[in-house]
Order: C-alpha cells, then structure tokens, then sequence
C-alpha cells in the first residue's frame, strides 16, 4: 500500500498545505474578484443594460480574441453550450460518432448527446491525464476505413466526425500530434479548454488549434463570469454559423420575428460579460498567483514519498486551474481515506471525475482499452487551488 495513504501522513499532509496557505478552512475553487467587478455591474444597471444585448458582450468578446489570439470569439452562457455549438457547427448528426476520453467532466459527452450522436471512449495518458495519442493513433488503425474522405467505424458503420479533446484540470494535450490526426483521419478537432485560459501549447493558446475551442467561465474557473462560456474559432463561416445558432438562428431586423431554422438561446448577457471584462484586466496577475501556488505546494509536497503534484507537459504553460496529486501505488479506498481526512479537516479536496463510459445513461458506448484512466481515478486528488491562496 502506498505509504502516504496511511491516516498518520495524511494528516501530516494535509497539515503542511494548511501551513502553507495559512487557512483553516479551504475550498476547491473560487473566484477572485479584486477589480472593476462592482463598478461594470453597477454601470450595467445604471444603464438598464441587463440581457443579451450591451456593450459589455463584444467588448468580452474582444478581450477573449487578444488574450488567446483567436480570430473569432461566440460568448455564450456556458461552457456545455458552446460545446453544443461546436458539435452543431462540425456538422455532428446522430447517425454519426465522437471520440472523447472517458476520464472527463461531463459535458462533452452530453454535448454529443444533445446532438444524438454515439460516443466512442478512449484513453489517457498517464503523465498528464489528456487523450493518450499512442492508443488513439492505434485504435483509428485498427478499427476504421476510409470511404471517400470519411473515416468509418468498421463495428458500426458510421462516420467518425469530431474528437473532443479535454486539456485535463488546465494542461495542454498533444495538440500538433491530434491536428495531425485530425487532418490524416478528416475528424474534426474540438478542443475542451473549458478549465484552460491561459494555458499555452509551444506558445499559442490551448483552443485554437482545430475546428472550434471552448471555455468556461463558470464559478469555479480561473476567471469566472457567474454562468458563462466561450466558443474560439479562426474561421468566419464556423463563427458566423455558430453566432447565429446562439442567437436563436434569429433573421436581423429591427422588429420582425423570423427565424432561419431551429435555434438556440445561449447567448451570454451583458451583466455576465461586465464581469468577465473586469475579471480579464487581472487575468495576468491571477496567472501568476495560480503559478506560484504550485511552487509552493511542490515544495511542500516533496517532503512527502509516494505522492507527487501534477507538472505542466514540456514546451507548455498550464494555467495550474486545479492542483492535482498523484498518489503512487494507491487503490479507491486509498483515495476515500484522504478526501474523508481532508473534508474532516475542511479541506475541500475532490477526486477525479466518476469515468464517463459508467455512467449509466452512456452505457451503450464504445470503450476501448481504458487502463490507464482505471489507474488515475484511483491515483487522483484535487486539492484547493484558488489564485489568492
Ligand atoms: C472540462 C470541462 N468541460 C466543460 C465544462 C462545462 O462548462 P460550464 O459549466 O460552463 O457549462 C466544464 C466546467 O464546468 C469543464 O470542467
């Protein structure tokens, strides 16, 4: 068993987090409000600005497009929305497939739902939780042929249209190896970064590499809007198309309603947006802050054997949303015995999400060799990680 999981290191642990933070009582997540936050609201208010139209939307719009340096930028009201709009936009109907890895939040397997497609379950890695590009490389080998420029199934005969990539708790995957992929295969690359702003992949942007990028800004994110997400892109039409579906596919006209097909009301409201300009004029410090957390932590964390914190992947920058033990040689129970020591001592800590392939509502999906997310759900803990920490 692994040696840090008996109750007597645990406790150590933990105490020496505590010491380091300074707390008594910590939770996983929150937000970080130190600016503008109350006077844009305030402005929206005074304004009469509150709903889906002001100034403040394009504005957050803008900020999002320089930050990351996407050419195009759809506010929404969340993440999982804008994950929707990626799948609509990639053309995802229900006779076909997505490929997404099991060990992942729930929304881009629901997002595939919402569109009535099937799921197909892959791997991790097991250096830093994202897609495992050697089983993903192998598994399109064996398990698919070309018909015309599509990539089809050989189980099911359906296309493979997109693969939804999940920059794990802010660390980047593979990204010039997937593009790769997704080019060879004509899958589309739908990057999840919903939990990766200011994440870097050899300097550009996590989310802007393929079809479409999306980021949450939900109250537990790194900047947080309340309730609110963003879709990237670098293509007008994907942009336009996907402005539209946001925006209940509305016809322009000052006062006539019509509309051009179904659509949906996802667009993100001005009070939301006021508070994501606010929050991305400290966007740089919080970085930082989230970035020197981990230091901190590491060095603590070192003092201890078997258990280790998750690192950035070479010729990247993780934003560091979560910090992320690993613990060697652990087992489920392992696992449940910090977080109970941890929630005793309120410590907010969490594991890793239930694997989406055992989600009974997904049970009928494809899963390939999942080893290695069958470790990590085992290995894996998150503990507090908010930039004022
Ligand atoms: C990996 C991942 N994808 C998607 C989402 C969905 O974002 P939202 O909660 O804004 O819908 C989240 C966050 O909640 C997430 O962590």
């Amino acid at each position: 068993m692994n040696k840090i999981v008996k109750k007597k290191n645990v406790h150590k642990l933990i105490d020496s987090l505590y010491q380091e933070i300074g707390k008594k009582i910590a939770f996983l997540h929150e937000p970080h409000i130190f600016g503008n936050e109350h006077k844009y609201i305030l402005n929206c208010i005074k304004q009469n600005s509150l709903s889906s139209v002001g100034k403040y939307i394009n504005r957050f719009e803008n900020i999002i497009s320089r930050f990351t340096k996407s050419k195009y930028c759809v506010s929404c009201i969340n993440g999982t929305s804008a994950l929707h709009l990626s799948l609509l936009t990639a053309n995802v109907t229900k006779s076909d497939e997505v490929i997404i890895p099991s060990f992942n939040y729930v929304a881009a397997a629901n997002a595939v739902k919402y569109v009535g497609a099937s799921i197909i379950f892959l791997d991790i890695n097991l250096y830093n939780l994202t897609i495992d590009v050697k089983k993903l490389k192998n598994y399109l080998k064996i398990n698919t042929f070309k018909h015309g420029k599509h990539t089809i199934n050989k189980n099911t005969k359906k296309k493979i249209k997109a693969l939804i990539v999940l920059h794990t708790f802010g660390h980047p995957a593979e990204l010039n190896e997937l593009l790769k992929i997704s080019k060879d295969y004509n899958i589309k690359l739908i990057e999840d970064a919903a939990e990766a702003i200011g994440s870097t992949y050899y300097g550009y942007h996590v989310g802007t590499f393929g079809h479409s990028g999306v980021l949450s800004f939900n109250g537990n994110k790194t900047i947080s809007t309340g309730n609110g997400g963003m879709l990237l892109t670098n293509s007008k039409q994907i942009y336009l198309h996907a402005k539209k579906l946001a925006s209940i596919s509305k016809k322009i006209h000052p006062w006539k309603y019509d509309y051009d097909g179904l659509g949906y009301n996802y667009k993100l409201s001005n009070i939301n947006a006021a508070i994501g300009c606010a929050q991305m004029e400290n966007i740089n410090l919080i970085l930082k802050k989230k970035r020197s957390l981990f230091y901190r932590y590491k060095k603590r964390i070192q003092k201890f054997d078997g258990v280790k914190i998750l690192e950035e992947p070479k010729n990247c920058k993780s934003n560091y949303w979560l910090q992320t033990l690993i613990f060697e040689n652990s087992n489920k129970k392992n696992i449940e015995e910090f977080l109970k020591i941890s929630h005793k001592k309120k410590m907010f800590s969490r594991p890793a999400w239930k694997l989406l392939h055992s989600l009974s509502y997904l049970k009928n999906s494809e899963i390939d060799d999942l080893t290695n997310s069958k470790k990590m759900i085992n290995s894996v803990v998150n503990i507090p990680s908010s930039s004022f920490l």
